[in-house]
């Protein structure tokens, strides 16, 4: 692709990590488990894509569509007066939708598309992508069904991304896993579907208090490298 933009991070690290930061165009999947920090990096994110190109923005709005009910404006609001935004304004450079239901959150990326084709969004938050999916198909017997929907959840927002330039991060939980996955007992759901779908993979890890470690995974793009960041008052800091 010869227009790939970035969003920053707000975080050295990470930036390097990423090349730059979030690019356009791509979905991107942020692992990890329970605090990890995933809900955090889609906060920090959208007030990011609000600020100016010369300060790791795209002077853009986002969408951020919450189906954990983690979303908070007054997380948004210090994030952004940290950067030195009006809190209100970037409040409201962000569409907000609750999905209720893994039908409802693939309604909600249709109405998205709709908002993309009409006002500058560049940055679309799916947090977490797989709940609902998870909860409304459980065990081995609904896998297969299960696989099918997010397969085309994920094959929309990758439309959504390619068509319109827009970053798409989605968040993933992880389960339990007797195996070790890259030194971790844990993994992330939504299996192979995520591993295809999915255009760069972060994995988060807690690490002693406010630390935290990224890591990405699965791409050969990008060095098998570690990145160490905190979570402050004002965000993601390095
Ligand atoms: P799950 O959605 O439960 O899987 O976790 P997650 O990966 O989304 O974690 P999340 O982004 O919610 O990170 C939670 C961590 O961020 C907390 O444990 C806190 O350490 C930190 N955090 C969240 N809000 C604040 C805040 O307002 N101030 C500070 N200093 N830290 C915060
Ligand atoms: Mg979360």
């Amino acid at each position: 692709r010869v227009n790939i933009k970035r969003i920053s991070t707000g975080v050295r690290s990470l930036d390097e990590l990423l090349n730059g930061g979030v690019e356009t165009g791509a979905v991107t999947e942020v692992a990890g488990e329970f605090g990890a920090g995933k809900t955090q990096f889609c906060h920090q994110l959208a007030v990011m894509v609000q600020l100016p190109e010369d300060r790791g923005g795209l002077n853009a709005k986002a969408i951020y569509i919450d189906t954990e009910n983690t979303f908070r404006p007054e997380r948004i609001t210090q994030m952004a007066r940290a950067r030195g935004l009006d809190p209100d304004q970037a409040l409201k450079n962000i569409y907000y939708a609750r999905a209720y239901s893994s039908d409802h959150q693939m309604i909600l990326v249709e109405q998205a598309r709709r908002i993309i084709k009409q006002d500058n969004v560049k940055l679309l938050v799916v947090d977490s992508i797989v709940a609902h999916f998870r909860a409304e198909f459980p065990g081995r017997e609904n896998l297969a069904e299960r696989q099918q929907k997010l397969n085309k959840h994920i094959a929309d927002l990758l439309k959504i991304a390619d068509a319109y330039d827009v970053a798409v991060v989605v968040t993933n939980q992880v389960m339990a896993q007797p195996d070790v996955f890259f030194g971790n007992p844990l993994r992330p759901a939504g299996g192979n579907v995520l591993a295809h779908g999915a255009t760069y993979r972060i994995w988060l890890r807690k690490s002693k208090e406010n630390i935290r470690i990224a890591k990405i995974f699965d791409s050969p793009y990008h060095p098998e490298r570690e990145a160490t960041f905190k979570i402050t008052e004002e965000g993601l800091t390095d």
